[in-house]
């Protein structure tokens, strides 16, 4: 995380802001209009009540002071009307930039490459999404709202203040500049706490998310006291941080209330010394305290609001943050177009390739391989020794540090990455199943898809029977994570989608692993059928998938120790024969 300097820095983050009023000038003009027309309302009423005393009361003109009295009434429609309408203009504005904040944040980190996911944690950038800008919303309606009514205000009542009274007003001036310093001195811890606190409360939703997805786990081993301690732990400090920032602000508001209101009392006093030796009229005296009741309640509201906008830009600051950080992995700007009918060819030429938050283990070392259009390749070696890695990097979520990988004799680094991945079907080791229902779950592999082409792919990968037997058949809801579904349904509800992709490669990390001999024959039928006309490669730990491919790759520590034919790696009698001897036992 990157640190911040206090000081200049402060509001450019709120400045930032500004990109997202862009669309809406029309609406911010129209505000500003209507708020400078109800702050001149606002600020018009303390002249009619002045009238009315001094012409009105003083002098007994009993039809003036009906006039007046209409007039009164005039002001008090007018801001009453122009009032509501700020308010609704302003806050619509809120509303609707944090709206456009949201939706560009999450279009955003979805454009991240998977590292960027290993470092930051997923309930981190969900507190980004929510409590952040919940924060940047509270400025953006009412805070700017505050702001430049207040300011309108606490100016026009300054100059109203001088034209009743200038000496009076020459006392006001030097109370200014004693309220606002401790409100910059106040505003910049307050701004310090608030992004601590934000960071706690990230931190603790992190945790809640993490818990949350792995409940069982968290049960089965009694984790349920720790957690919460680790929760609570978090709560309690960000509790205390903003226990920190209110003290800081009550602090504030002390000192801004007992200065302000401590002037006035001097002023009230020097007024009504004056007016007993007649050198103001009670009119005036009642026009400037009114003014000068304004100056105070405005600045009051201001150094209140203060507060909040030092706190949302804070929030703002990390949202930038987030912005900001630029996606490593790209299509570069003049991407080269693979040729549709080279799409098959695959080419890797001496990779190699460290895991980012890994930098001193080498994943990949030297890796070449070179496979042929409509071939078919099964990656076998023990566990860690960089299979799923392979398919990583073709589908280019990791940058290689050294050599290249071609598909269609394109660089998949110079390719688009659309392009790219709309050419390969993956189906992971680790099944990702949505919370939808299994026919939009299955329709995921082709957004176009009807439903008839759904059930093809689905039976195709053995999954039409047991979807049948669910409650609501392929429109069962399959919950967060398709926690409603086993291990080997789920995987055959991923195979489905990847034979609906119907791509020219065709990845597949331990697909069937789940399944059971019977389940496992048919989906390998299916498999069989769909590898015909494609590029597969193949990750298995079972003897009857790697028997049907072209050649086995057998992998060890990120190298290619040999490659071959079952046949012929048997008799080299290296690590493919211990690895069938203890994998496949009696079956060879
Ligand atoms: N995201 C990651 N960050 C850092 N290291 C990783 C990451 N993913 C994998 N590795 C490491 O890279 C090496 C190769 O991992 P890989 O997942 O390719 O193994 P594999 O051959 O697929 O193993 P398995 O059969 O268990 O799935 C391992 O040592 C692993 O710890
Ligand atoms: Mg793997």
């Amino acid at each position: 995380m990157h640190k911040t300097q206090p000081g200049y820095r402060r509001f450019s983050s709120l400045i930032h802001l500004m990109v997202f009023f862009k669309p809406y000038k029309i609406r911010i003009l129209l505000a500003f209009i209507v708020l400078i027309i109800s702050a001149i309302a606002t600020l018009v009423l303390p002249v009619a009540i002045k009238l009315i005393i001094d012409q009105g009361y003083l002098l007994q003109q009993h039809e003036l002071i009906n006039q007046y009295f209409i007039l009164l009434f005039a002001i008090v429609v007018v801001m009453a009307i122009f009032s509501a309408t700020r308010f609704y203009l302003v806050m619509w504005l809120g509303e609707r930039i944090v709206a456009d904040i949201r939706s560009k944040l999450y279009q955003h980190i979805l454009t991240m490459e998977p590292a960027f996911f290993e470092t930051t944690r997923t309930g981190e950038l969900l507190s980004r999404l929510t409590t952040d800008t919940t924060l940047v919303q509270s400025v953006v309606g009412s805070g700017i709202s505050i702001t430049l009514r207040c300011s309108f205000l606490l100016a026009g009542s300054l100059i109203m203040l001088s034209v009743t009274n200038l000496q009076l007003t020459g006392l006001i001036l030097i109370i200014v500049p004693l309220v606002i310093l401790p409100l910059i001195i106040f505003g910049r811890r307050i701004r310090r706490l608030s992004k601590k606190n934000q960071n706690l409360i990230a931190e603790s939703s992190a945790i809640a998310g993490e818990t949350f997805n792995a409940i069982q786990m968290v049960q089965s081993y009694l984790l349920e006291d720790f957690y919460s301690q680790c929760f609570n732990i978090s709560v309690e400090s960000a509790f205390m941080t903003a226990r920190k920032r209110l003290m800081a602000r009550a602090l504030l508001a002390a000192f801004a209330i007992f200065i302000v209101f401590s002037a006035m009392m001097a002023i009230i006093w020097l007024g009504a010394q004056w007016v007993l030796v007649g050198k103001m009229t009670l009119g005036e005296l009642s026009q400037f305290l009114i003014y000068a009741i304004m100056v105070a309640t405005n600045s009051a509201a201001l150094s209140e609001v203060w507060g909040d906008i030092q706190r949302a830009a804070g929030a703002m600051e990390r949202i930038l943050e987030l912005l900001k950080s630029q996606a490593k992995i790209v299509s570069p700007r003049q991407a080269l177009l693979i040729p549709a009918s080279k799409l098959e060819a695959i080419h890797f030429k001496h990779v190699f390739f460290m895991y980012p938050s890994r930098p001193e283990q080498h994943a990949l070392h030297d890796f070449s391989l070179n496979i042929a259009a409509g071939e078919t390749i099964a990656l076998v070696g023990p566990s860690g020794a960089g299979k799923s890695t392979v398919f990583q990097l073709l589908l280019r979520f990791y940058q290689i540090q050294q050599g290249n990988i071609t598909l269609g004799e394109v660089d998949i680094a110079q390719a688009n990455i659309k392009q790219l991945r709309q050419a390969c079907a993956i189906v992971p080791q680790e099944t990702s199943i949505f919370a939808a229902s299994v026919m939009e779950n299955i329709r995921y592999g082709k957004p176009e898809a009807s439903d008839d082409e759904i059930r093809t792919a689905a039976v195709a990968a053995a999954a039409d029977e047991f979807i049948h037997r669910l409650p609501d058949g392929y429109d069962t809801f399959l919950g967060e994570h398709g926690i409603r579904l086993s291990g080997g349904q789920r995987q055959r509800i991923a195979i489905a989608r990847a034979i609906l992709k119907n791509a020219p490669v065709l990845l597949l990390d331990e697909a069937t692993s789940s399944l059971d001999a019977e389940s496992e024959k048919l989906v390998q039928d299916a498999l069989q059928h769909l590898m015909q006309n494609r590029t597969t490669l193949v990750i298995a730990h079972r003897l009857a998938t790697v028997l049907r491919a072209d050649r086995i790759v057998v992998m060890n520590h990120g190298k290619i120790v040999a490659i071959g034919t079952h046949q012929q790696l048997l008799e080299q009698k290296g690590l493919y024969a211990r690895l069938a001897a203890l994998q496949f036992g009696e079956l060879y």
